[in-house]
């Protein structure tokens, strides 16, 4: 896979980009080196989406899943606010800095599971929250996993989540899953849609000028009518 080193440049959310750098490895992704370059960091604006979509909801905190959890920061923040959090990653160095970073009174409200998200077995959850993951699932498992999630999200439950687009600079990287505005729309298709935004716009990496097209999916499942 090639280097992904993201500088603060980036375009229109250029607090998260210097957090997005990726330093080369021979193997993928060195995500133990991302995690001590994204330690500190501020929630996601994506996760700010997810909270205000919570809030509009008036839904009391559930459970949550979060895949892809990286250094843990939206986790802590959902636990801090009273979730429930199932966290999902494939590295045993997210699981370790989640787990040290994690306050004894939430230590019962947090499952991690350390394995890919096409690899794991969802709860029955009220809120996914996603944000720059989704793309690192292969194209072969993306549609089963798709799957799985939207037969786990309950009535009133809300998908918060992010995918790259096909026009994005990495586009054509076949370990990884882009989509185009109707697959972004596919995706939520049958879910009341709450927003579907789309950043489609140069900016600059670590590597030279990089071409950002990121989808931004927010849609909830409508709760069942009351008599
Ligand atoms: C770009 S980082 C984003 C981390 C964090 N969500 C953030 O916003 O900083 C991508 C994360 O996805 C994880 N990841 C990679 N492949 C995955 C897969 N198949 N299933 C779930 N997570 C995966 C990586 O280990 C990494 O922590």
């Amino acid at each position: 896979m090639r280097s992904r080193q993201i500088d603060s440049a980036r375009g229109p959310d250029p607090e998260m980009a210097d957090e997005l750098y990726q330093p080369r490895s021979e193997d993928g992704p060195d995500w133990a080196a991302y995690y001590r370059h994204t330690q500190g960091r501020q929630p996601r604006p994506l996760f700010l989406k997810a909270m205000a979509a919570v809030a509009v909801s008036g839904a009391p905190p559930g459970h949550a899943v979060e895949i892809g959890f990286g250094d843990g920061t939206e986790t802590l923040a959902l636990l801090a606010e009273g979730w429930h959090v199932t966290a999902i990653d494939p590295t045993p160095e997210a699981a370790g800095a989640l787990r040290a970073a994690v306050p004894e009174d939430a230590a019962d409200r947090l499952t991690i599971v350390t394995a890919r998200a096409q690899d794991a077995e969802l709860p029955h959850f009220d809120l996914l929250y996603a944000g720059y993951a989704l793309s690192f699932i292969r194209p072969a498992a993306f549609p089963r996993f798709w799957e799985h999630v939207r037969e786990r999200l309950r009535p009133g439950g809300i998908l918060v989540a992010n995918v790259f687009g096909t026009r994005d600079t990495w586009a054509g990287d076949p370990e990884m899953t882009f989509v185009d505005r109707a697959g972004a729309g596919r995706l939520v298709e049958g879910l009341e849609v709450i927003a579907i935004d789309e950043e489609d716009a140069d900016g600059n990496s670590f590597d030279g000028p990089k071409h950002w097209h990121v989808f931004d999916l927010v849609a909830r499942r409508p709760p069942p009518e009351v008599a």
